[in-house]
């Protein structure tokens, strides 16, 4: 079984894929940590995420090892992987490995749960299950925020939600793989919802779906 969850920041993906990997004994692989780290390997040895010699050289190289690094999470790993996630050798380069992922999920899992982007349109077009999360910019950027005061970090709302403007129209905007619903995703809208709510709208629609496919 394969659930491909796509959508923008802060729409609750993550939480969603982690919780339905948890119910259905799936393996789970959050793509834009991907993303996330070959920006910042390109940053932290100097580099600009634009350049397409140093992004694709950073996503060819990168290992699950730098999957686990805690700067993942930063602003400046999200500023660096929504540029590098516009270079389509980048796109390329990842594409593999999520792939190998869904296809040989780890630890013997019978499938797995990936979220992202593109994994409804390309990394998994095939999916048993998509699902296209979002919400509207304001709340999302209000999620962002409060994630970041948890974590003790300085954040003021409006500088959040300019940076959740600005990459919604790099994610939206760029020419490959730009995000946007595929025709054949359930589109769940958490504006108003909470974690709990998502999921039980989430496993209602895969239930259904079992039963009538
Ligand atoms: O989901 P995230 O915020 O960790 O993703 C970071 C960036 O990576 C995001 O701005 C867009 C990019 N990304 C992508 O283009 N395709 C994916 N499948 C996952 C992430």
């Amino acid at each position: 079984m394969i659930i491909a969850i796509d959508g923008p920041a802060a729409a609750g993906k993550g939480t969603l894929a982690r919780r339905l990997a948890r119910h259905f004994n799936l393996a789970q692989l959050e793509t834009g940590l991907l993303y996330r780290a070959c920006g910042l390997k390109v940053t932290r040895s100097g580099g600009d995420p634009r350049d397409v010699e140093a992004a694709e050289k950073a996503a060819k190289d990168l290992d699950p090892g730098d999957l686990d690094s805690p700067d993942l999470r930063s602003d400046e790993a999200a500023i660096a992987a929504s540029a590098v996630a516009t270079i389509p050798e980048v796109r390329n380069a990842l594409l593999d490995f999520q792939r190998a992922f869904a296809e040989r999920p780890p630890g013997g899992a019978k499938g797995a749960v990936l979220d992202g982007r593109d994994i409804g349109a390309t990394v998994c077009p095939g999916a048993d299950v998509k699902l296209f999360v979002t919400a509207s910019v304001e709340v999302r950027a209000e999620r962002r925020l409060k994630e970041l005061l948890e974590r003790g970090l300085e954040a003021i709302y409006s500088r959040v939600l300019h940076d959740m403007k600005k990459r919604d129209a790099q994610d939206t905007e760029r020419a490959v793989s730009p995000l946007e619903p595929v025709k054949d995703a359930f589109v769940l809208d958490t504006s108003d919802l909470d974690a709990g709510a998502a999921f039980a709208a989430a496993l209602e629609y895969i239930e259904q779906q079992s039963l009538s496919g």
